[in-house]
């Protein structure tokens, strides 16, 4: 693994749509020593997104931009990011499709975290999918951004097993909790690759 002390950590945004609980947990991984990134710049799609409190509370930046007119708006946050000299990109509960313009800006650089053992159930309602099919296991990954949707690269899976009596919510829960420690070490991975 790269020996990270001594080094400047590598500026980040963190994208949002929603309650931003992956957010908090990258933030509060982003103060560790051993983190290889600093949470510089929170942007979300969305001004009530319960997550962008955390911008006021761990004084990070924060911008809102309306997905309307995509093409438009990705303009403002590539300039916004370039102001900020932000260098990598992690989406955590963003709901908005990127362009491949915007995406071909940060090769490499974009990383998402999805509610599935992708390449199983890519897009929205993973849990109720995976019980509608009575799998056994599900789970979440993190994985490089591209073009297709939640089909980058993987770079780390946590496998959960579904229970007898396991609802949507229980199982979205129990891999929410999941989601927080895997999100941190596909980060470090990421960075030792
Ligand atoms: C997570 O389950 C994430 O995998 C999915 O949306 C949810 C966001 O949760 N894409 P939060 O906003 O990080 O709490």
């Amino acid at each position: 693994m790269v020996k990270l002390t001594g080094y400047k950590k590598i500026k980040t945004a963190v994208f949002i749509s929603g309650t931003g609980s992956n957010l908090k947990y990258l933030i509060k991984f982003s103060k560790t020593k051993q983190s290889p990134i600093s949470i510089n710049l929170i942007i979300s799609d969305n001004a009530k997104a319960k997550g962008l409190k955390l911008g006021k509370i761990y004084k990070i930046k924060k911008k809102v931009f309306n997905f309307r007119k995509k093409y438009k708006f990705e303009n403002q946050i590539l300039s916004v990011l370039k102001e900020h000299q932000i260098k990598m990109i992690c989406l955590a509960g963003f709901m908005k499709i990127l362009s491949r313009n915007f995406i071909s800006k940060f090769k490499g650089k974009i990383l998402n975290i999805h509610p599935s053992l992708l390449p199983k159930y890519k897009g929205l309602n993973t849990h109720k999918r995976a019980l509608d099919n009575h799998e056994k296991y599900s789970g979440c990954t993190v994985h490089f951004v591209n073009t297709r949707l939640d089909s980058g690269k993987i770079i780390l899976q946590k496998k959960i097993r579904i229970t007898k009596n396991e609802t949507k919510s229980s199982l979205a829960k129990k891999i929410l909790k999941q989601e927080h420690k895997i999100y941190p070490r596909a980060i470090l991975k990421v960075f030792s690759l």
